[in-house]
């Protein structure tokens, strides 16, 4: 299936320049999502992951199902101050500024073989925050997963040393 035709491609959003990769239409077309999900299943299956952690809000569109599917937990890495309970947070440089992200300091055992999943590899920023940040807490980066790849801004280089996979790629 070439998820690509479910991908709505907006041009200059948010601002000029940009163009914008709608995943609301391939998560609106339910045998789509299901295949998606069903395919990125049967990749993750047998590689002994013990949870699924994915940033909010997109990774939590493709994260929960795929937790789900697998019959495994799924952890919420979330914006500075939504977590109830004592945390381990990262702050990670932006643009401009920074953002800090949090995960609950009890949500796996230590070793933990932990997969990442999120909508977008941009560039990277976002996702190698997630990691340092499950290692912090003494986790394991088993897979990181995306479903929409830019390639031409080189996150990947972030990931270096981890099993980098995404489903469909755009140079920007
Ligand atoms: C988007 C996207 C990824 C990140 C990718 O999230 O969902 O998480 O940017 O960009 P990067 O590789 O340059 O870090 P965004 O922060 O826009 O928020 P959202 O998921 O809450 O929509
Ligand atoms: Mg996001």
């Amino acid at each position: 299936m070439d998820f690509k035709e479910n991908i709505r491609i907006i041009e200059d959003f948010p601002v000029e320049g940009i163009s914008f990769k709608d995943i609301t239409t391939l998560i609106g077309n339910g045998p789509a999502f299901r295949t998606l999900i069903d395919n990125m299943a049967e990749k993750l299956k047998g590689q002994n992951i013990d949870y699924i952690a994915g940033p909010e809000a997109r990774g939590f569109i493709f994260g929960v199902p795929l937790a789900y599917a697998l019959g495994i937990g799924f952890i919420p890495i979330r914006k500075r101050g939504k977590l109830p309970a004592e945390t381990v947070a990262i702050t990670y440089d932006l643009e401009y500024g920074t953002d800090t992200l949090e995960i609950h300091k009890d949500s796996f055992e230590k070793g933990a073989r932990i997969a990442l999943v999120d909508d977008l590899l941009a560039t990277g920023g976002t996702i190698s925050a997630c990691a340092r940040l499950i290692e912090l807490a003494g986790g394991k980066i088993a897979s990181v997963d995306f479903i929409i790849e830019l390639t031409g801004l080189k996150g990947r280089d972030k990931l270096d040393g981890y099993s980098v996979e995404s489903v469909v790629q755009y140079e920007f």
